[in-house]
């Protein structure tokens, strides 16, 4: 493989799985393939939001995985604040341990959001929520397996997408290549820019290994999850066969202008910008979220 990245892209981590089908999310545990070690990226808490009500069905399968495997968590990565889940890495965390990681420019996406929430002063907004801010082209390891964080805004302006040896997580940037890509009409979102990340995510070797967040089983396939750098090149509806940037942004920008609001998008942006805790209880000890009217 190629060698102009900073971590050996030739290691090959042990990639499990995890698909919530309430939130067509999928989550990882990775595993260093010399260690015990393991990261856990975009773990989901489940929410039934007519009620209100919170469980943790989803992280306890992915405890009761790591636990056992007898793996020991490093890293809970978050690849960008989620709109259309909650993440489950505080309370991973508690079981588990390791730490909580998501891309420096959270600290935008909390300042946009702290305002549409208006939440008070007590909420920082300096992204201290989190034990990790990855900065662009940052490493890290988990046991002895190098990775690295590659900003890719667009979608949002925190994602990132984490290249662990030859497996890269895409967050929201790719989906799989009859899936297309992700919109690009959130606040801070920019169909160009999605463009340019992508381009960086397809610069990777060809046999890179690419995990899906989300697949939404176009066309009554099964859901998949898993695909390469090459077919993403070739088959990528939305940016495969040398798409150009000017055809990329008309199509995604006619298109975004469509979509609905993702169902949880407010409980999740709530819990997300807070590393995935609930907002503090009130006086009574009780826990509320918002629902700012015309607020988004
Ligand atoms: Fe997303």
């Amino acid at each position: 493989m190629a060698s102009n990245y900073p971590v050996d892209l030739s290691v090959k981590p042990e990639v499990k799985a995890f698909f919530d089908p309430a939130t067509w999310t999928i989550s990882y545990v990775v595993k260093d393939p010399a260690s015990d070690a393991c990261a856990i990226v975009d773990s989901v808490m489940d929410i039934d939001y007519a009620a209100g009500r919170i469980t943790y069905e989803s992280a306890d399968e992915i405890i009761a995985y790591v636990k056992e495997q007898g793996l020991k968590v490093e890293w809970l990565i978050e690849t960008h604040v989620h709109a259309d889940h909650l993440s489950a890495a505080p309370y991973i965390q508690d079981a588990l341990g390791g730490k909580i990681g998501i891309g420096e420019h959270i600290v935008t996406v909390q300042e946009t959001f702290g305002k549409v929430f208006n939440e008070g002063t007590e909420f920082q907004r300096d992204g201290s929520q989190f034990d990790r801010l990855f900065k662009d082209g940052d490493t890290y390891s988990v046991g002895s397996m190098h990775c690295f964080a590659m900003h890719t805004p667009g979608h949002t302006p925190a994602c990132m997408v984490h290249v662990m040896g030859d497996a890269t997580f895409t967050g929201d940037t790719l989906f799989m290549p009859d899936g297309g890509s992700a919109r690009a009409d959130f606040p801070g979102g920019d169909a160009g820019v999605l463009y340019d990340s992508i381009q960086k995510v397809l610069a990777l070797p060809d046999d890179m290994r690419l995990f899906m967040c989300h697949d939404y089983g176009p066309n009554g396939r099964d859901i998949a999850w898993e695909t390469t750098v090459g077919a993403e090149k070739q088959h990528n509806i939305h940016v495969g066969g040398g798409k150009s940037k000017e055809e990329f942004v008309k199509f995604r920008e006619e298109r975004d202008a469509q979509l609905a609001m993702p169902r949880l998008i407010i409980p999740s942006l709530q819990v997300n910008m807070r590393a995935g805790e609930l907002p503090p209880a009130d006086q009574d000890g009780k826990t509320f979220l918002k629902v700012p009217v015309n607020g988004l």
